[in-house]
């Protein structure tokens, strides 16, 4: 983490420490807010529009906890698949109906919203969408989220995007749902475990419909998930600052390039990967088609760890995440390894 970001840490450490407040420091509201006016050109009230949360994956968790009303008929949390798997555990938490929405290449992986009936978009209590995507690195057009965010309103569920790679990009910077026009029923999820390897700080947030973030605010006092003042300090800082984000990506880009380079050379066929820090391969098919367990098996064997895509969903059948993660030495070693495996 960038020496500027630990030393607000330090400096945000005070001799006497109260509870922290679940609304946030206003400070860091602010901080937020003028990133997104800065980074989406979209102007947020951070006093009613903005959230911070512990890291994001507790506030993804507990979205379900806050919007399924079993005995309204809103029963139904969807999700995307192959993807992260908080979406589901917290739908099931809150007794709700988990429903996955597959991801596939020929869609460019956006889900089908045709293929679903009346029914069930009236049971659904939200939608969770993620792009930059884990695992398979697609990202979204603006469009896609205006698609959604109409049948949100029509149907009244909550547009829940999870947009924690935002800032992992390549080409160019990728969209965001709050920079649709109407942000009824929309919630943005973001944090700064990605952007500014922070995970173990853990700072995000929501922001969006600011009914949803008074009911938020409502409830979170009760989970006791206001991140500590301190990190609150440090995240002000770190919402503040570009330069150590451009660091980031200039790493991820460099590894990334050198597996580009090894892939193509191989004729392995990496699918989405726009951004994120993930690659999404295309298991080479040869004459008997491995599974993606197996492929990872065997790689594993050799000392490179992959996730098998069907560990991540059904539809992530037939492909391998590879984490751009270690070192970039320890990924050249990787390349080398891989060179006499594919
Ligand atoms: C898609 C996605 N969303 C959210 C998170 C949660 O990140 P954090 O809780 O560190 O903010 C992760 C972490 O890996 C992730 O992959």
């Amino acid at each position: 983490t960038d020496p500027l970001i630990r030393q607000a840490l330090v400096d945000g450490v005070r001799e006497r420490m109260g509870y922290p407040l679940a609304q946030g420091l206003p400070e860091l509201r602010e901080a937020i807010a003028d990133w997104t006016r800065r980074r989406f050109d979209v102007v947020l009230d951070p006093d009613r529009q903005v959230i911070p949360t512990l890291g994001s994956k507790e506030a993804i968790f507990s979205l379900a906890q806050v919007v399924v009303d079993l005995d309204g008929g809103k029963d139904t949390i969807a999700y995307t698949e192959p993807g992260y798997p908080v979406y589901e555990r917290g739908a099931l938490f809150a007794h709700a109906r988990p429903l996955a929405l597959p991801l596939l290449e020929e869609n460019g992986f956006l889900p089908e919203l045709d293929a679903l009936d009346v029914d069930t978009w009236s049971r659904l209590a939200a939608v969770w969408v993620n792009y930059p995507n884990n695992p398979t690195g697609a990202i979204t057009p603006l469009s896609f989220y205006e698609r959604l965010a109409e049948r949100a309103r029509e149907h009244g569920f909550v547009l829940a995007s999870d947009e924690a790679y935002s800032e992992l990009w390549f080409d160019e910077p990728p969209t965001s749902a709050l920079q649709l026009d109407d942000l009824t029923n929309v919630a943005v999820f973001n944090t700064l475990s990605k952007r500014s390897s922070m995970t173990g700080y853990r700072s995000g947030f929501v922001a969006g419909d600011s009914e949803l973030i008074a009911a938020l605010k409502a409830f979170r006092p009760t989970v006791g998930t206001a991140p500590q003042e301190f990190v609150q300090r440090a995240s002000v800082v770190a919402w503040g600052d570009e330069t150590h984000v451009e660091r980031t990506r200039e790493l991820y880009r460099r590894k990334r390039s050198l597996f580009l380079e090894f892939f193509a050379r191989k004729g392995v066929r990496v699918a989405g990967s726009e951004a994120t820090m993930y690659l999404w391969l295309a298991i080479p098919r040869g004459e008997t088609s491995e599974s993606s367990e197996a492929f990872s098996e065997r790689l594993l064997e050799r000392g490179v760890l992959v996730t098998p895509g069907s560990y991540l969903g059904a539809a992530g059948e037939g492909y391998v995440r590879l984490a751009l993660v270690p070192s970039e030495d320890d990924c050249r070693r990787a390349i080398e390894i891989l060179e006499g495996v594919l």
